[in-house]
């Protein structure tokens, strides 16, 4: 079994090495406290491993990722994303008879319980619907709360899967004062979203068949991503013994800001603005480098991607594809476009492996779909969801996790004693 030797002052102390099924390699220091009194330094925990999963592998100096072993490649081309919602949360790919079984019991859990139609009511139009998300699966642990069941523990993970999308449908409505457009059974998962969304009780609405599809393989893509920001949240809250719904709740909320899932929504106001500025993406590139303005070119850059998103590869191939079929043309891809090819081409760019990651043409899809612009990250969350699941399901069942509790270094005041109000300054 590899070792690391780590000499501080005096000692060595020699640290076990743990090494991945993919040769990645870490070294453990689970022991490192006790046996130094040191512990380690690494913000945004950049360089730590917070545990050891078989859910999703990245390679992100090749550019790979893999779901239970599957290539994301092979999964767009010949999968779904109900079938990968189970290959994620059971580790497998099903056999016919458990799609079946699995899609029947997502259609059949579809409806909200009638009285949480009510909390609707209670937010203003202008809320944005990734909050109204978060609050809602939070409020679904007052419908169906936790079980020390596996049965019930399991028959949660389905409501959640078969519920968010009807959540997210019918916040879209509340927003835009339409009614509600229930769930039908006859439809596919992605479908039946679509068709919640944009069907109105006034006249039939036909689902478009290319629609479904790439919304399809768009949730697949955003489906799971190992220990990004949200899915550590999910982890981190549920450590604590919180239920699934209150754990997927807080990963909503990490998923909400814009560095992280709220980017696909900032790339298309970016794109934006920089139409209403003349088209002037030069400008916009010299203010994202610029160390003194804050301005960051969404969509580009990544912590683990240090070559092209592969994700971004396949969303760009899709959107070749869906505007060659529709016959459209944004002036927002143009820009999207000559943004991509002068970043590529820049220093700065090129210097600090920023490529286009998930996000930079997600929201062009979106939008050629007609989803509104504030939706985007709920899709980015309805897409995440079955990876969440299979994450918070894999932490709960294995014998190793604890409550996440890191430490710190202190670097305040150090002990003083109590000044009396009189005695102040
Ligand atoms: C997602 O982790 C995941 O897996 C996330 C995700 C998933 O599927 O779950 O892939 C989804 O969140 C994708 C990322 C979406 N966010 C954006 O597109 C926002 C813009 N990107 C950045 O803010 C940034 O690239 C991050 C947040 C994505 C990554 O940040 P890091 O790893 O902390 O990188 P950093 O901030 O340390 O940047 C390193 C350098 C810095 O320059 P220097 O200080 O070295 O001079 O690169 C610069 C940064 O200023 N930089 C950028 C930049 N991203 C990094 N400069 C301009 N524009 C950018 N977009």
């Amino acid at each position: 079994m590899p070792t690391a030797k780590l000499i501080l002052d005096d000692t060595t102390v020699e640290l076990p090495v743990i090494v991945g099924t993919e040769g990645e390699r870490a070294i453990d220091i689970r022991k490192l406290r006790a046996q130094t009194g040191y512990i380690t330094y690494d913000p945004g925990l950049a360089n730590t491993g917070s545990c050891q999963s078989s859910i999703t592998f990245i390679d992100g100096e090749a550019g790979v990722l893999r779901y239970r072993g599957y290539a994301i490649e092979d999964l767009v081309e010949h999968s779904s994303f109900v079938e990968v919602c189970y290959l994620l949360i059971y580790g497998e790919l099903p056999t016919r008879a458990q799609l079946e079984q699995f899609q029947d019991r997502l259609t059949h859990h579809s409806l909200l319980h009638e009285d949480m139609k009510k909390f609707f009511e209670g937010y203003p139009p202008s809320a944005h619907p990734m909050s109204v998300l978060s609050a809602m699966v939070a409020s679904l642990s007052t419908y169906y709360p936790d079980s020390t069941d596996p049965e019930i523990t399991e028959l949660n993970m389905i409501r959640l899967l078969a519920k968010l999308k009807t959540i997210a449908a019918f916040s879209y409505k509340k927003s835009i004062g339409q009614p509600y457009i229930y769930p039908r059974n006859d439809l596919s998962y992605t479908a039946d979203f679509l068709h919640m969304m944009f069907a109105v009780p006034s006249e039939p609405y036909e689902v478009p068949p290319l629609f479904e599809k790439v919304l399809d393989v768009l949730l697949i893509l955003h489906a799971d991503h190992e220990q990004n920001c949200s899915t550590s949240t999910v982890r981190m809250v549920g450590s604590s013994g919180a239920d699934l719904f209150a754990s997927i709740s807080a990963g909503i909320s990490a998923l909400s800001g814009p560095l992280h899932g709220g980017a696909n929504q900032a790339v298309i106001q970016m794109l934006e603005a920089i139409r209403e500025d003349g088209g002037n993406y030069q400008k916009y590139l010299e203010k994202a480098k610029d160390p003194n303005d804050p301005f960051r070119l969404m969509g580009f850059g990544h912590r683990v991607y240090k070559n092209f998103d592969p994700r971004a590869r396949l969303i760009k191939k899709l959107v070749d594809q869906v505007f060659n079929e529709m016959g459209i043309n944004d002036p927002l891809l143009e820009i999207a476009q000559k943004l991509e090819e002068a970043a590529l081409k820049d220093e700065y760019f090129i210097e600090r492996k920023l490529y286009p990651n998930i996000d930079f043409y997600s929201g062009i899809l979106y939008r050629a779909m007609g989803i509104p612009t504030n939706m985007y990250t709920v899709l980015f969350a309805m897409g995440r969801l079955p990876g969440w699941i299979a994450q918070w399901k894999e932490m709960r069942e294995d014998p190793h996790t604890r409550i996440y509790r890191p430490r710190q270094i202190y670097q305040g005041s150090t002990h003083r004693p109590y000044v009396p109000i009189d005695q102040r300054g």
